[in-house]
């Protein structure tokens, strides 16, 4: 079965759906930034710091372009992961991609006090959060398909993108009979 890859931003819930849809699949569940923070054996927040933005997003680059199986995985995508020019389709090329919605506050609400993600660390997170959200908007409506997370549960939505998932994989494979 092809890959399902979660895109969309910092507190959308993409871990925790991931590892839901993992669990009830029993597929396995990766997280690029896991992946990018073995391949530089450095965390997310000294990459940053050491090296700057530019040198994480080409090791999320290489995680994406090396590192992913070829199918059968859940893989939750780092939040600016698919935004590079290139990195959209990249993605795409490795199974079905399904970006995650959330409101800015409902972000806000998700990623306050977690000191884990270096864009949020400064004096304003939500003006960050609407800064980054309206430069990335287009790069994630562009890389998968949308699904609005507020206001549903957890398993709700564990329903609504195994529908969406399976909508996909089947028009994969006519696509592929034709
Ligand atoms: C980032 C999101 C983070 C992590 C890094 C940069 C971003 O991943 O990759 O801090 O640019 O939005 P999560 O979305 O898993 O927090």
């Amino acid at each position: 079965m092809p890959n399902l890859l979660l895109a969309g931003f910092m507190g959308t819930g993409k871990t925790t759906l991931g590892l839901q849809l993992a669990k009830r699949w029993r597929r396995k569940f990766l997280d690029t930034d896991e992946m990018v923070e073995k391949l530089a054996g450095a965390s997310v927040a000294d990459i940053f710091a050491q090296h700057g933005e530019a040198h994480f997003r080409n090791l999320e680059r290489q995680v994406v372009e090396s590192l992913l199986p070829e199918s059968g995985a859940v893989i939750a995508c780092g939040g600016g992961l698919v935004v590079p020019p290139g990195m959209a389709s990249l993605v795409r090329s490795k199974g079905v991609v399904i970006t995650l919605f959330a409101s800015v506050e409902t972000i806000l609400r998700r990623t306050s006090g977690n000191t884990r993600r270096p864009l949020l660390r400064g004096e304003d997170p939500e003006g960050k959060i609407r800064e980054l959200m309206k430069k990335r908007e287009q790069a994630y409506l562009k890389a998968g398909i949308a699904v609005f997370t507020d206001g549903r549960s957890l398993q709700q939505l564990t329903l609504i993108v195994e529908r969406v998932y399976e909508r996909e994989v089947r028009a994969l494979q006519k696509a592929k009979t034709k």
